[in-house]
C-alpha cells in the first residue's frame, strides 16, 4: 500500500446550494476561502431540484452555483444524489423501495429509501449519473465526484423485498449452476431442507427459529455484491466522462458490505466521522469510559477507521465529513471540548487523509438537521466551531504530514468474518469487530500510532514485524502465501479458520494449521471469566486444544491458551484488557 503524502493536507466543508436563497452563495464561497477551506462538496441530496418530476431537468441554478463556487477558488467534489430518489421515483417505482426483517416497505419521507437489487432503480441512478457527468465531468473547478451518500447508512444493506429475493435467486444460480451442487454444499439435508429448484429459495427472514448458516452466509455475501455492482455501475458511466477523482463517504462501523471490494471501483476512500456520536450510538466501551470520554470521543475508534479507510482507499483517503460541534443523532449530543475539533482534524491528518472536510456550512433552520452544528450559526455568524476551523486553517500552514510507510504491525479486517460469526455467534458477546478493535487498541497502547489494515486478499504481509489474524472466517490462498512467505510474526485466533466456504467445520478441524486441532468452545458468560497462570483473565471464548506446539500460557486449570510454533501464535481465547497487554508484549517486544 502506498501512503501518500507528499502533499499538503487541505481543509473542506459540505454545502447546500438548494437550501440557501442564491443572493447569499457569493457571500457564502467568500467566506469558506477566508476561512482557509480549500474543498466544497455539493449535489448529493439535490435530485428532487435536479429533476423536479421525470425527465423535467433544471440545471440552470446547479450551474451558477458551481460556478459561484469555483470563482471564489474553491475545488469541488460533485455528488451524484441517488440517496435521496425523489418521491416522483417511488410513485414510478413503488417496488423500488428496500423491505425489512420484519417483511415491511421501508417508506418516503426520510433518505436512502432503495433496494440496491432494484435494477430500474439502479438505472435512473445510471441515467443521473450520466447527465451530471455530461454536463460537469470536464468542468476544470471539478476535481473529485462522490458517488450516492454513505452506502449502508440506517441498516440499508439488507432487503427482504420480492424484488431481492428473485435478485438472491439469480445470484444462487450463478454460483451453483445446479440446485444439486447447492444442497451439497450448503449441507440442506439437514431439517430436510433440501430444495428442487432455485425458485424455492426464499430469503433468509421470518423463519421459525434460525435459519441455515450457509444460506444466510450466501445471502450477505449477496447483498455485498448488490452494494459493490450499485456502485460501479455508476463509476463506469463517470470514467468515461471525467479525468477527476471517484469516490464514496464510508460510515463508521458499519460493516454489511465489503468496502475494500467497493473500493476497487473508486480512486479515494472517504469516510464520516463523527466521534462522539459514535461513542453513544456504536461503541461498546463501559458506561463509565462514556462518561469519561462524552465530549472528546473514543480516539481508538477513531484511528482504526482512519487506518481501515486508508486500506480500502488504496492509500488515499479523507475525512469527508468532520463533526464541528454536537450532532443531532446521538442518544446524547454534547459538544466537543474546546480545542477537540482540532486534535480530530490533526489526528486524521497524522493517519495520512489528504483532506479533512466539515459537515456541514451553515446550520440549517428548517428540516431532520436543524439542532446539528455548522461552521456557521442559522443566522449566518461564524459559530465558535467555524473559528476553531479558521484556526485549524492558519495551523496548517506550517504543518507537515508525517511521511509514513507501511506500519510495523498490522491487523487482517475481513468484512466476510463479520457476517460469519453475526450468523453464528455461538456466544451474544462474540462480536468480530469488537474483537478486532480490542487488539487495535491493545497495539495502540503500546505506542503504534497508524496500524495497517489489511484485507483477506492480501498476499505479502511486506517486512513488518507482526501481522494479527484473529477471527477469520476461513482462510484464503492469498493469505496463507502471505503467511508462508513471511519473516515477522503471525498472531491467529481465536476462531481464526474456524470454517470452510460453505461454512461448515473444516474435516481436520480449525484452525487449518498443521500441530493444532481445536476439539471443542467453551464459551464464557460475562459474569465467568477464566483466570489464566500468568495474568488477566480470558472472557467470552476460549478453545479446547490438541496441539504439539509450544505452551506459553494457560488456565489456572493447566489448559492451553497460547501456544506458538517458530514464528506463528495461536491465541486459544478472547483475553481481557490485562491479559491482552501481556500478550501483545510477548509479540511486540
Ligand atoms: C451523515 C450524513 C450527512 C448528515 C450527517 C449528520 O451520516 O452523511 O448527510 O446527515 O450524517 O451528522
Amino acid at each position: 500500500m502506498t501512503v501518500k503524502s507528499s502533499q499538503a493536507p487541505e481543509l473542506g466543508v459540505c454545502y447546500y446550494p438548494e437550501h440557501w436563497p442564491e443572493a447569499q452563495w457569493a457571500n457564502d464561497a467568500r467566506q469558506m476561502v477566508q476561512m482557509g477551506l480549500s474543498w466544497v462538496r455539493i449535489g448529493e441530496f439535490a435530485w428532487s431540484r435536479m429533476e423536479a418530476e421525470p425527465g423535467k431537468l433544471t440545471f440552470d441554478w446547479l450551474d451558477r452555483a458551481i460556478d459561484t463556487l469555483a470563482e471564489a477558488g474553491l475545488k469541488i467534489v460533485m455528488c451524484t444524489p441517488t440517496a435521496t430518489p425523489p418521491r416522483w421515483m417511488v410513485d414510478k417505482y413503488p417496488q423500488m423501495l428496500a423491505w425489512d426483517a420484519q417483511g415491511r416497505p421501508r417508506g418516503f419521507g426520510s433518505r436512502r429509501h432503495y433496494d440496491f437489487s432494484h435494477m430500474p432503480y439502479r438505472e435512473e441512478c445510471v441515467r443521473i449519473a450520466r447527465i451530471l457527468g455530461e454536463r460537469y465531468g470536464e468542468h476544470p473547478a471539478i476535481k473529485a465526484w462522490q458517488i450516492d451518500n454513505e452506502y449502508g447508512c440506517h441498516d440499508t444493506t439488507l432487503s427482504y423485498s420480492p424484488i431481492a429475493r428473485d435478485a438472491f435467486r439469480l445470484w444462487l444460480a450463478g454460483k451453483y449452476g445446479s440446485i444439486d451442487l447447492l444442497n451439497q454444499r450448503w449441507g440442506t439435508v439437514f431439517w430436510s431442507m433440501e430444495y428442487n429448484h432455485f425458485d424455492q429459495i426464499e430469503l433468509p427472514n421470518l423463519t421459525v427459529t434460525e435459519p441455515h448458516p450457509a444460506h444466510v452466509m450466501d445471502f450477505r455475501r449477496f447483498a455485498s455484491d448488490q452494494v459493490v455492482a450499485f456502485n460501479k455501475a455508476q463509476a463506469d458511466v463517470l470514467r468515461d466522462l471525467t479525468q477527476a477523482d471517484l469516490l464514496h463517504n464510508y460510515m463508521g462501523r458499519i460493516t454489511d458490505f465489503d468496502h475494500y471490494a467497493v473500493g476497487e471501483d473508486l480512486d479515494i476512500a472517504t469516510w464520516d466521522s463523527y466521534p462522539l456520536g459514535f461513542l453513544e450510538d456504536r461503541s461498546d466501551r463501559s458506561a463509565d469510559y462514556r462518561k469519561a470520554h462524552a465530549r472528546v470521543g473514543d480516539a481508538d475508534f477513531q484511528a482504526f477507521h482512519h487506518d481501515l479507510y486508508r486500506a480500502v482507499g488504496k492509500g488515499r483517503w479523507w475525512v469527508m465529513e468532520q463533526q464541528p460541534g454536537p450532532v443531532n443523532w446521538a442518544p446524547h449530543n454534547p459538544s466537543p471540548k474546546p480545542g477537540q475539533v482540532r486534535q480530530w482534524t490533526f489526528d486524521a491528518f497524522d493517519h495520512g487523509a489528504e483532506v479533512v472536510s466539515y459537515f456541514r456550512w451553515r446550520q440549517l433552520p428548517f428540516g431532520q438537521e436543524q439542532m446539528h452544528a455548522g461552521l456557521l450559526r442559522p443566522d449566518g455568524e461564524l459559530s465558535e466551531d467555524g473559528k476553531a476551523v479558521r484556526a485549524i486553517a492558519s495551523e496548517l500552514e506550517t504543518y507537515s504530514m508525517p511521511d509514513e510507510g507501511p506500519s510495523e504491525v498490522a491487523i487482517v479486517f475481513d468484512y466476510a468474518s463479520q457476517w460469519a460469526w453475526e450468523v453464528q455467534p455461538q456466544d451474544r458477546n462474540f462480536d468480530y469487530f469488537r474483537l478486532i478493535l480490542d487488539i487495535y487498541t491493545g497495539l495502540r497502547k503500546k505506542g503504534y500510532g497508524r496500524i495497517d489494515i489489511l484485507p483477506a486478499t492480501t498476499n505479502d504481509f511486506g517486512d513488518r514485524k507482526a501481522v494479527f489474524i484473529p477471527g477469520l472466517f476461513g482462510w484464503t490462498d492469498d493469505l496463507r502465501m502471505a503467511m508462508d512467505r513471511f519473516k515477522g510474526k503471525v498472531v491467529m485466533g481465536p476462531r481464526t479458520g474456524s470454517r470452510t466456504d460453505d461454512f461448515h467445520i473444516p474435516e481436520g478441524l480449525p484452525p487449518g494449521l498443521g500441530g493444532i486441532k481445536v476439539v471443542a468452545v467453551d464459551t464464557l458468560r460475562k459474569d465467568s471469566p477464566l483466570r489464566l497462570s500468568k495474568v488477566g483473565n480470558i472472557q467470552i471464548w476460549r478453545e479446547m486444544l490438541e496441539t504439539d506446539w509450544l505452551v506459553a500460557e494457560t488456565t489456572t486449570q493447566g489448559d492451553p491458551v497460547i501456544i506458538t510454533s517458530g514464528k506463528k501464535t495461536y491465541w486459544a481465547a478472547w483475553p481481557d484488557e490485562t491479559a491482552l497487554e501481556g500478550w501483545l508484549r510477548g509479540i511486540t517486544q
